[in-house]
């Protein structure tokens, strides 16, 4: 039954951080199969504008809220995605980033616990820090510098990944982990920093391109649709496997190169310009998608240029009809 006393065909999922960029489009995922959403969210980093066109939908609830504080709902289902995700906004108050993924967390896993409900955690490649094994598999345990800038961010969802799974062991709990990489589709923060929106939003407003560094880092990009994808069929695996899994793209790119596709699919007269690199940037990462491929069937499927232009064409559509959520 839904809350208004109908029967679906469908389970009642809690996605907090549902606002957000990831969240909003796992929330249309999960609506488009039947299911009845319940965001959570404190709009840090989320955006109404993200979740408009849910918010006249019955099966469609928003909470305003904070995840460091319990919740108490009835849900089926829960996919913890809480937390920002890039340098700028999670080093904007490390402390609440820290506690986001912490005590987020315990609050999760209590509702779960209680409910006796799956719950998947959105965990991170940056828990392997700046690698020293390529590409990354999940046996890897990374190279993390605890006291960085980064580590508020790092360090947290490394403890997050710990909390779930001692839960699972201490008490039986029914956990999925996610390691998603660098991600990115039409929703993403236009200010947060991260290379593809800052370089698609720079070309299209004619500003110059920011390089950090010589360009010659290579990052792997994944499409938002391929990640919430991978992460739906993680949570339909059978009880037991728990992962962590990577989710990501294995095709590496250079950020110089990034740049210069971006340049010519906007057609932009933008200059490329250099500065220097932020600490702890990782020269290179990459994912080992082989468990995400045998386990979950699970591949990406829309190559570079395909979500390049998906996401030019949302960039170009906020810079002519500016937010206000
Ligand atoms: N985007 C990526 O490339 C990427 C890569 C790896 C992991 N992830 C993980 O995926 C998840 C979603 O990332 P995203 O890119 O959509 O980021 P995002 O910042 O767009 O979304 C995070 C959402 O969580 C909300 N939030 C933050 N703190 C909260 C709190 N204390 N209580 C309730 N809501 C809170 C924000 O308002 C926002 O809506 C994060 O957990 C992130 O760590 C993202």
């Amino acid at each position: 039954m839904n809350s208004s006393g109908q029967s679906l065909p469908g389970k009642r999922i809690l996605v907090t951080g549902g606002a957000g960029f990831i969240g909003s489009h796992l929330c249309d995922d999960l609506m488009k199969r039947g299911n009845e959403i319940l965001c959570v969210d404190n709009f840090f980093t989320g955006s109404k504008r993200n979740i408009l066109h849910l918010l006249d939908n019955p099966c469609f609830e928003v909470v305003r809220h904070d995840i460091c504080f319990p919740l108490y709902v009835e849900v089926d289902e829960i996919y913890n995605l809480a937390c920002p995700a890039s340098p700028v906004h999670y080093q904007f108050d490390p402390v609440q980033t820290t506690k986001t993924s912490v005590s987020g967390s315990i609050n999760m896993l209590g509702l779960a616990k209680r409910l006796k409900i799956r719950i998947l955690q959105a965990s991170t490649s940056e828990v392997y820090g700046d690698p020293a094994v390529h590409p990354q598999p999940e046996s890897y345990w990374g190279n993390v510098n605890p006291l960085g800038l980064r580590a508020c961010y790092d360090e947290g969802k490394r403890c997050a990944e710990t909390l779930f799974f001692d839960y699972h062991r201490q008490l039986g709990l029914d956990i999925k982990v996610v390691r998603i990489f660098n991600t990115y589709g039409p929703r993403m923060h236009p200010d947060d920093g991260r290379v593809v929106s800052n370089f698609i939003v720079q070309a299209l407003k004619g500003e110059d391109i920011t390089i950090y560094g010589d360009g010659g880092q290579t990052r792997s990009f994944c499409f938002v649709d391929d990640i919430v994808n991978g992460m739906i069929r993680m949570m339909d695996t059978p009880k037991g496997f728990t992962g962590p899994v990577n989710l990501g793209n294995p095709e590496e790119c250079s950020i110089r190169e990034l740049a210069e596709r971006i340049m010519e699919m906007t057609g932009s007269s933008s200059k490329i310009v250099h500065k220097s690199l932020p600490e702890d940037d990782p020269r290179q990462r990459r994912p080992d998608i082989s468990l995400a491929q045998t386990r979950l069937n699970w591949s990406p499927t829309i190559d570079l240029d395909t979500g390049l232009a998906r996401t030019i064409d949302y960039f170009e559509s906020c810079i002519s009809k500016p937010s206000k959520g």
